[in-house]
């Protein structure tokens, strides 16, 4: 495997990963650029690894030995960790201008990616675009993970610990039950105009319902994101599609639910919405003013009671009573599974980071998954949806 490590205080993990490559039979030979070489010195990786560490491509010495186009051909596996932002967009831009990008343009080996950096540059739509265009020319990206950065900051950036990498790298990926399926999902608030400058909204930021999304993708389903208003960027791999109001995200769930396999209700829509919204901008004219609301239709339990439903998956967030609301919600919506999560005590909920879910499934089995973050929430309720699912398709006899 040619390792690549670019520049970035997450190098010094780079030293870790290669021995335990090392440890698992793997022979490594490592390119740095010259930013990494700013964070450890290449004779760590030169001991590490038991085979010389290539720095540069006009290096008249080195290229006497193996030249970079042989390195090239010799390499099965393109891993770079930490793949910087830089180094992403270099690579997605298919420049040349150090050893490792032409390595990797020169090779016809699977390029991986373990992207570390600054949760504000991962987040970046330009860094974004490059990862996007990475993955769909089958590049595979492993994390980032989220969490306390370096530099002080929280969020999307960490680069996967060694042990993850190795783990994704060399464990064959069982197939899931979700690879293939058609999986629709709702995520965000919506909002409910009063007139064309003001709504009435809530305080779902869209998370869950994202990280559950690309948890999907990363299982092998086909996934459409059908969002309202959120400040998140749009996962890898799936479509979105944009929401404002809940008889908009009503609209876009019914035109494509017909020949999806699975329906994940994550999305925080309103029960109610302004009877008449004024078409101009309301003055505050009088003393007080009434608004009339009427009921939305319920999206969730209008797509369960199709005469052939797909496999249905609500959430319930609840200020109480947790359990007991989600096993009603479950019964009257005629549900597959449920999620249920207390909002506004101190386990997580709306605007957080973290959350914990109370999983009941048709059969009145539960699971709690306990406080954890989003992210890793997601991946724990896509298991559980997978095995129900596999399940759900078993007594289908499909
Ligand atoms: O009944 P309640 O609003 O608590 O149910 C929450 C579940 O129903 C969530 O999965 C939510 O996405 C879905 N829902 C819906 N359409 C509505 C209201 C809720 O799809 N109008």
């Amino acid at each position: 495997m040619l390792l690549g490590v670019s520049g970035g205080i997450a190098a010094y993990k780079a030293a870790e990963l290669t021995r335990r490559l090392r440890a698992e039979g793997v022979e490594v030979r490592v390119v740095m650029t010259r930013a990494a070489q700013a964070f450890v010195g290449p004779l760590t990786f030169q001991a590490l690894s038991g085979n010389p560490v290539r720095l540069d491509i006009l290096d008249p010495t080195a290229e006497a030995g193996m030249d970079h186009i042989e390195l090239a051909r010799w390499a099965d596996l393109v891993l770079v960790a930490p793949a910087s932002a830089d180094v992403m967009a270099r690579l997605a831009a298919g420049m040349a201008d150090d050893l490792l990008t032409t390595l990797a343009l020169a090779s016809q080996a699977p390029l991986a990616l373990a992207p570390a950096m600054n949760q504000r540059m991962w987040q970046h739509p330009a860094t974004q675009a490059n990862a996007r265009l990475l993955t769909d020319r089958g590049v595979r990206l492993l994390g980032p993970a989220a969490g306390a950065q370096a530099c002080g900051e929280t969020g999307p950036g960490r680069m996967l610990e060694p042990g993850e990498i190795v783990a994704a790298l060399l464990e064959p990926r069982p197939a899931s039950p979700l690879a293939g399926r058609r999986i629709l999902v709702t995520a965000g608030p919506t909002r409910e105009a009063l007139d064309p400058v003001r709504y009435l909204g809530n305080r779902s930021s869209g998370r869950m319902g994202y990280a559950l999304a690309q948890a999907l993708v990363t299982r092998g389903a086909q996934v459409v994101l059908v969002s309202g208003p959120t400040a998140l960027a749009v996962p890898l791999g799936l479509e979105r599609i944009q929401v404002e109001s809940a008889l908009e995200m009503r609209a876009a769930v019914m035109a494509r639910i017909a020949d999806q396999d699975i329906f994940v209700a994550a999305a925080a829509v309103a029960d109610y919405r302004v009877a008449d919204p004024a078409p101009h901008k309301i003055k505050k004219g009088q003393p007080e003013l009434t608004l009339r609301l009427v009921r939305n239709p319920d999206i969730l339990a209008e797509v369960a009671a199709r005469p052939d439903p797909p496999f249905t998956v609500g959430f319930a967030a609840e200020t109480e009573r947790v359990e007991e609301e989600a096993r009603a919600k479950l019964q009257a919506k005629s549900l597959d599974m449920i999620a249920a999560n207390q909002v506004g005590g101190a386990t997580g909920g709306f605007e957080r980071e973290d959350n914990a879910l109370t999983v009941i499934r048709r059969d009145g089995r539960l699971n709690q998954l306990p406080l954890m973050p989003k992210a890793h929430l997601a991946e724990a309720l896509t298991d559980l949806i997978a095995e129900t699912y596999a399940t759900y398709l078993a007594t289908q006899g499909a």
